[in-house]
């Protein structure tokens, strides 16, 4: 069986003002009826021999992502609180212990809620070769072309083919967040994919690797599993145990030193992690000036512009390459090849209380 497992307990900043602290990136639905956590949910409809997902959040995000599957129909098998922050190697630890006490071989496939997916038949293609190397005891990724050298990212070197599949590589290296000349000498040189943060791999294998490059994520993740309260809807960690666990991501604490991992080439995906409002924009074909418009807005003599519109009309002319984001209690009006700069006013915001 398949076991999804969900994160969403970052807050992403750069999508400011509709990203909020307590109301983060995954559950906007900023391309459509479905947030990015129900979209989540609903690709997965597409693969066979699926299980409900696990769910993985903090205390401030519980009703919030309750809630959103409640109204798409899905039923997790669990959602598991962190009591604090530790990152997605020891949430991934956690969502691991708990499939393999359902089925000793129990194959997971980790996937971030912040991302979307266009092509949701190439998706579930993808998860196909991946569940069959997965099962040969792989770490698979699932890897991007990379059009820039975004340093946001994790690197994956492609090495031999593996025979199951054309698309499938053994990963020579991972690079988790490269700095810009790193990624720019990978952009350079080829052969590089981008990370996505999917993950497919057996439950055991994970937990195996994982304590070969970090014990004790893994002695804390079970302890604080043990010793869980299950509180209502909601699997509530042992707060002093979960909190000894290191706070590195899958990427660092595994992804980079693991010698089983392998790549997916997955071309098609349609895959953005909407790291920016210009990427979100990016995502739309745009009127015939190249203006994306929503909600109640008016333009004149605009161009290449993307403005949102959630509580009041807004009315723009004669500007070109701007995002503006009207929102009830705060408007962003940004240059959109400034727009990585949203979050330092985030960080001022943060620092002013
Ligand atoms: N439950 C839980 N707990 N979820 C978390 C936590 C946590 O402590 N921290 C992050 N998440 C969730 C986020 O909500 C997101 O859905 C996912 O895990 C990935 O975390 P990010 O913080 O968004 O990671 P990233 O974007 O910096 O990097 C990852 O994704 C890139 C692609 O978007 C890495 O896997 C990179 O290698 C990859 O390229
Ligand atoms: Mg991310």
């Amino acid at each position: 069986d398949i076991f999804p497992v969900i994160l969403c307990g970052g807050s992403g900043t750069r999508l400011w003002p509709m990203s909020r602290g307590g109301f983060p990136k995954q559950y906007l639905k900023l391309t459509g009826d479905d947030s990015l956590v129900q979209q989540t949910a609903l690709r997965l409809h597409g693969i066979a021999d699926i299980a409900p997902p696990i769910v993985l959040t903090n205390n401030a995000q519980r009703f919030l992502v309750a809630e959103q599957l409640r109204q798409i129909h899905v039923k997790p098998s669990s959602i598991v609180l962190e009591p604090v922050g530790r990152n997605t190697a020891p949430a991934i630890a956690v969502a691991a212990m708990l499939a393999l006490r359902q089925s000793p071989d129990a194959l997971l496939l980790v996937l971030p809620s912040d991302h979307v997916i266009a092509n949701e038949a190439a998706f579930a293609e993808g998860v196909g070769a991946a569940a069959r190397l997965a099962r040969e005891r792989y770490l698979v990724t699932f890897g991007i072309t990379p059009t820039e050298p975004n340093t946001g990212y994790g690197y994956i070197r492609a090495g031999a083919a593996l025979a199951e599949a054309a698309s499938a590589h053994i990963v020579d290296s991972f690079v988790e967040k490269p700095d810009a000349p790193t990624a720019q000498r990978f952009v350079d040189e080829g052969g590089y994919y981008w990370n996505s943060g999917m993950f497919m791999f057996s439950a055991s294998a994970y937990l195996d690797e994982l304590r070969r490059y970090g014990a004790e994520i893994v002695e804390h993740a079970e302890r604080a599993l043990d010793a869980a309260e299950q509180d209502h809807d909601f699997l509530r960690l042992d707060a002093p145990e979960f909190a000894a666990c290191p706070n590195v991501s899958i990427d660092y604490a595994v992804m980079e030193h693991t010698d089983r991992a392998a790549v997916i080439a997955t071309s098609d995906l349609g895959w953005s992690d909407i790291g920016s409002w210009s990427a979100l924009a990016a995502l739309s074909d745009g009127d015939a000036d190249g203006n994306t418009l929503l909600g109640d807005v008016m333009a004149d003599a605009m161009s290449n512009s993307y403005i949102r519109a959630e509580h009041r009309m807004v009315a723009a002319i004669g500007l070109d390459n701007v995002v503006i984001v009207e929102t009830a209690d705060a408007v962003l009006v940004v240059h959109r090849d400034k727009v990585q700069n949203v979050k330092h006013i985030v960080e001022k915001l943060n620092a002013s209380g």
